[in-house]
């Protein structure tokens, strides 16, 4: 079974007004505990790696696991690049047999966001690869970049239908109030509804994509701090909001910070609760679970993907 690309699910995810999971993954336990929650929900998925990503793990060992994964489960997946920040990293990847990729061209003026992300579509689309772009700018923290909340810019409906169409792209994000990180946001979480529902109205053949849409569940927040940690004022996007983006025309929806905080919370309690322990599979194996436990939950109550498989 062949990675496949985005674009069939995402034309029967707008159809069934339901999202796919676009999860970030780091090592094999992380891939084994998603792509079991998608088995057993019969979900399509996403897989998608990080520039920070394949730096830890490096990118021989991450593409190996993610092909043993769609030999072990005979699931069709897509193998994302997550914030691709130059032509040069996308090409890579695609070089590398990735089937998506995203160029993360939102740091640049407008006319330099087109112009990049025109170049990596023209190589991706002559290899039967699909690109996702980025126009508007989210606040917080990744690896690689950090914005401040006062320049966050959401995405403009009419820049964005210039954007699509000047750039041939396959998928858009766009910023509507989510930021990346576990702090999202100080006050009230709030969403920009109203411009999501022009920019689909505008834009109704073109998938949109929320990144920062981690919900960062206050239990496993809690989890984290009861055993240790010391996690304050993290907040997410409720899980409702997430749904009612899915409504709206939003059918990927990028998830990593949950993912860290179900992992962590797990190893944390299994040394806390087993201190004379010390076999990293007894530790990994609870992590493993938690994180199948997480992405089913999100595929089943708060992404609507079950039994959606073909
Ligand atoms: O949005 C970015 C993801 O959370 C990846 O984070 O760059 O630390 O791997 P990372
Ligand atoms: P979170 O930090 O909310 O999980 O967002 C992840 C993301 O957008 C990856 O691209
Ligand atoms: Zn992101």
């Amino acid at each position: 079974m062949p990675l496949v690309t985005s674009t069939q699910m995402f034309k029967d995810a707008q159809k069934g007004q339901y999202a796919i999971g676009a999860f970030n993954v780091n090592n094999m336990e992380i891939i084994q505990g998603i792509i079991e929650a998608a088995k057993q929900e019969k979900s399509p998925l996403i897989l998608q790696v990080s520039a920070g990503a394949r730096k830890y793990a490096s990118p021989i060992y991450l593409k190996k696991l993610v092909e043993a994964a769609i030999e072990d489960s005979g699931l069709d997946i897509v193998l994302h690049l997550d914030h691709g920040e130059d032509f040069e990293i996308c090409k890579a990847c695609i070089d590398d047999g990735f089937s998506s990729v995203m160029i993360d061209g939102s740091k640049y003026p407008f006319e330099e966001n087109i112009a990049v992300t025109k170049k990596v579509v023209e190589y991706a689309h002559a290899k039967g690869v699909v690109v996702e772009a980025e126009l508007g700018k989210l606040a917080g923290i990744e690896d690689a970049v950090k914005v401040n909340e006062k320049d966050a810019t959401f995405t403009d409906p009419d820049e964005a239908v210039e954007f699509v169409e000047r750039t041939g792209v396959d998928s858009l994000a766009i910023a509507i109030g989510t930021s990346h990180g576990a702090y999202k946001f100080k006050g009230e979480p709030r969403l920009d509804f109203e411009r999501l529902e022009k920019i689909t109205k505008l834009l109704p053949n073109t998938p949109l994509v929320l990144h920062g849409a981690s919900t960062v569940l206050p239990e496993f927040v809690k989890a984290c701090n009861e055993f240790g940690g010391n996690i304050p004022g993290a907040q997410g996007v409720p899980e409702e909001m997430i749904r009612q983006a899915a409504n709206l025309g939003v059918c990927k929806v990028n998830i990593d910070t949950d993912l860290r905080l179900a992992m962590t919370a797990a190893v944390r309690k299994f040394l806390i609760e087993h201190p004379e322990e010390f076999d990293p599979r007894k530790y990994l194996g609870p992590a493993r679970d938690a994180i199948q436990k997480m992405v089913q939950h999100k595929i089943k109550n708060v992404l609507g993907s079950s039994n959606t498989l073909k």
